[in-house]
Parts: C-alpha cells; structure tokens; sequence
C-alpha cells in the first residue's frame, strides 16, 4: 500500500468516502484515535485485523452518531436508555444485544449476539459519522500489543503504509480509552475508562459489578462464538456425514476464499460458521496457513472445536 493520507479536518469528507468504499481511516475521538472501517463491510473489517497484526479477533467498538442511530443495531432496555442519555456523546461503551437485523458484519462482534457501541464526542468524529451515514467499526489505531495512540504522528508510526488515511485533528483530549460497561443485562464494568465508575454508579443508584480480571480485554473473557456442531480441523477432505468449510480450490460445502486469500477468508469466517452450524452436521474444516490473518482465524477456529462448556467464563453470552 502506498503511504497513508494524512487528511486535514476540512477534508473529513474524502475520509467519509474512503471508508464508504471499504478502505481503512484512523480518526480521533475524545479518548484516543480509532482505526475505522464501515461496520456492514465484512472485508473492510478483516482489513483492520490485518492492519493491527492483531492475532486474535477481539470484537470491537461501533461508533455511531447519535441514539437513534445505535437503536437501529442493539436492543436498549430502560438502564441503557438512561446511561446513553446521561452520557453520550461521551466515553462510555455500551455492551447490548445485537439485533439480528442490524447489518453488521459478525466478525465485528466476533461471531457474539452482543455489540460494544459508542457516541464519540469529538467535534471531527461527529462530523464524519455523520458523512459516513454507516455505523464505523474501529478498535484504538495502534499496531497489536502497542499502546493507544493519542495523536496523528503516534498512528503514522505505527500504521504508515497500513492503511488508507488518517484525519488529523491534534491530541485527543482525554487521552485515555472509554469505560466499557457490560449490560446483558446486568450492569457490569468491564473496562474503567474515561467516565469514572463512581458517576455511573451514582446515576444507577447501586454499586457496578465488575468481571474479575477482564480489565484488558473484555472481549477474550465474552463465552466466545462456538457453533454447536463438532468441529475437526485440519481436515483434507469431509468424512461422508460431514459438511466442509474449504480454503483454496476444490469442492467444499462453504468455502472460506477459493483463492486462498486470508482476508477474504477472515470476512467469510463467522458467517460461514454460522450457516454450517445450521446443517446440524459436523463441521470439518480445511488447513488455514499459520500466517498473517490465518494466525487468527486458525485461534478462532482452534477456540471453536475445543471441548464445550470447558470456559469458565461463560456467564454472559
Ligand atoms: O475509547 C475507546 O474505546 C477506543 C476508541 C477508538 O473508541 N476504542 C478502543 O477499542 O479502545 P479497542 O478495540 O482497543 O478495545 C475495545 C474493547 C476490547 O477489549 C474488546 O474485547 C471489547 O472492547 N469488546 C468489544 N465488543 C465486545 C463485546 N461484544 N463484548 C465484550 N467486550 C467487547
Ligand atoms: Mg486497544
């Protein structure tokens, strides 16, 4: 990829149309910079792992323009509705059931029925979900394993060339990532972050639960997506009573890319899981390389054939 845009604030327009066509824009917000692609782009959001080197696929962040917007994808009940109207625009994300009809592409929210969504309050955020007019997926605009970059300069150094552009719009004020609360539907931190526990607790009128150790990374504590159907790996070919989930060509019941392409591979992932659930047969599935995108969809797919209810930490799907 040649080297990344850096768009200024009046140009946040070109920055709305580079993600409506399925490229990758850092972007700031109120808590640090976010690597945003469109949300219902399936291949736009394989794109952000790969960009990241993330070896895993953390769920992540939606950002929406305003309430009405995030109805459109998550069910609010009344606590919902009164954290979102206390403090959105703002940082605090919420978790909330997806809605099976929100168009989002499931490897956003990892294959889950739940989604993290967000209000940013930051005038150039605004303005480009705005012009964007689709809900933007972005995790923090940093390589994997890295530090959350609160400027333009901390992006470039470590997504130059990685993705398409990134709006300038200085330091990010607050500098420090979003409170993540749970609310599936017990109201439950799971990250701190820039709204205190304390207001949140004040406006709820009782102490927050908080999910021993998922401080890091919620995501990875989340009862991951797992089909019901056994799943062998690895496999060359399907046993008869088997569907197959192919990579590369050759007959396959679904096939992840027939070109062996790890990105597409990595857009198809969830879906495919999910239609071949649905077969109510055993799922055997080709071998992936163990490079790039395929790291993590081989720890995903690795997660999914483990032996079930072997998680402990299955208390909200
Ligand atoms: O301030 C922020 O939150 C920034 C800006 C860009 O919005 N974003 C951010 O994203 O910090 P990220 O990907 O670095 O962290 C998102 C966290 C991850 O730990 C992920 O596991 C969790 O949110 N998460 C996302 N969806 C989830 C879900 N459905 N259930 C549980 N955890 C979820
Ligand atoms: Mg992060």
């Amino acid at each position: 990829m040649p080297q990344t845009l850096r768009l200024l604030p009046d140009e946040t327009d070109r920055a709305a149309e580079i993600l409506r066509g399925g490229g990758l824009v850092a972007f700031p917000t109120e808590t640090v910079y976010g690597l945003g692609a469109d949300a219902t782009n399936d291949r736009a959001v394989a794109e952000i792992f790969a960009a990241k080197n993330r070896p895993t696929f953390n769920p992540l962040i939606v950002h929406v323009s305003d309430l009405v917007a995030a109805r459109e994808l998550a069910g609010f009940n009344a606590t919902a509705l009164a954290l979102a109207n206390a403090f959105w625009p703002g940082p605090l994300t919420l978790v909330l059931p997806l809605k099976p009809e929100s168009g989002i592409a499931p490897l956003v929210t990892a294959g889950l029925n739940t989604i993290a969504i967000r209000v940013p309050n930051h005038p150039l955020a605004q303005n480009l979900l705005a012009a964007t007019r689709r809900p933007v997926a972005a995790p923090s605009a940093n390589r994997s394993g890295r530090i959350s970059p609160t400027s333009a300069e901390h992006v470039l150094a470590g997504l130059n060339g990685r993705i398409a552009a990134v709006l300038d719009g200085g330091p990010c004020p607050i500098g420090l990532e979003s409170t993540i609360l749970g609310l599936t539907p017990q109201p439950t931190l799971l990250r701190p972050g820039g709204v205190p526990a304390e207001k949140i607790e004040a406006l709820l009128n009782h102490p927050l639960a908080t999910h021993k150790g998922a401080i890091n990374a919620p995501g990875q504590l989340a009862s991951h997506y797992a089909p019901n159907a056994p799943i062998r790996l690895n496999a060359q070919n399907p046993k008869p009573n088997e569907s197959y989930l192919g990579f590369g060509p050759g007959p396959a019941t679904l096939n992840l890319s027939k070109s062996s392409d790890l990105t597409e591979a990595a857009a198809n992932l969830f879906g495919h899981l999910h239609a071949l659930d649905a077969l109510q047969k055993p799922i055997a599935v080709a071998p992936i390389p163990q490079s790039g995108l395929g790291r993590a969809i081989n720890d995903r797919l690795t997660r999914a054939a483990a032996p079930k209810n072997a998680s402990p930490a299955s208390s909200w799907s």
